[in-house]
């Protein structure tokens, strides 16, 4: 079939996804995980910026089955880690066994619970590459933890900062939009941040991406 979109026109001409990945999305599916994984481009934009900034610390919040930990994992320096944090059991164990098939196993550690505590225990830890990609209501405090994890230099992605438009009238108690939409207005005006959006989905979603300034 024609590709009409931007995306499936690029994922037809870049995206060979290898067998583990493939298995990975399959297994997901059939154990009833929702298929909200990162799509093609973000994928790829991720491991851009990882190999480019030269990443060695990675923190993740929101694992799922772990499609976007492998693909970090993989652009990852030799020695690199990647913390990534997940309060569902279910997923945690699914991601595990991923991470084994993809043979990443030893360069990733998924810690289970809710990010907020697992965050206030990573005191003392700093992370190069910050990937923000759990429940929406909570991110403009994974924002501050993020800020608080990191140095000048490192980066700071999020996903799902547009929701078709839903960032724009949160004001019908979605928690999930006003979330997005507090942490857009933090990032945007924050005097430790320059910040690049990227439209993701046919601009149907998008991603933020920051530096952070000294
Ligand atoms: N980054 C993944 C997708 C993550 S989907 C990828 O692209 O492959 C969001 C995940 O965040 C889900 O697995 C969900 O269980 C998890 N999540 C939701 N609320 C959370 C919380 N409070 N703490 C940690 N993880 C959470
Ligand atoms: C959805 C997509 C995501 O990337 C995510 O992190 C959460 C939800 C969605 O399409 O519903
Ligand atoms: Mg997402």
């Amino acid at each position: 079939m024609q590709e009409t979109t931007l995306s499936g026109y690029v994922r037809t001409l870049y995206g060979v996804e290898d067998d583990v990945l493939q298995a990975m999305r399959a297994d997901a599916e059939e154990q009833g995980l929702p298929a909200i994984q990162v799509p093609f481009e973000l994928g790829r934009l991720l491991q851009v910026l990882v190999m480019q900034s030269r990443a060695r610390r990675i923190l993740e919040i929101g694992t799922l089955f772990g499609y976007s930990t492998v693909l970090l994992a993989r652009a990852l320096q030799p020695g690199g880690r990647i913390t990534t944090l997940e309060v569902t059991p279910k997923h945690a164990d699914l991601a595990g066994a991923n991470f084994q098939r993809a043979g990443v196993d030893d360069r990733v550690e998924v810690v289970v619970g809710p990010a907020v505590d697992s965050l206030r225990r990573l005191e003392g830890h700093e992370f190069d590459f910050v990937f923000i990609d759990a429940d929406k209501a909570s991110y403009p405090v994974y924002l501050e933890h993020a800020l608080r994890l990191t140095r000048a230099g490192a980066t700071i992605v999020a996903d799902n900062i547009w929701r078709d438009g839903g960032v724009l009238s949160p004001a019908v108690g979605n928690a999930d939009n006003e979330g997005l939409a507090q942490f857009n207005r933090t990032v945007a005006s924050h005097s430790r941040l320059l910040t690049a959006v990227i439209p993701t989905r046919d601009g149907r979603d998008g991603t933020s991406v920051s530096v952070v300034l000294p």
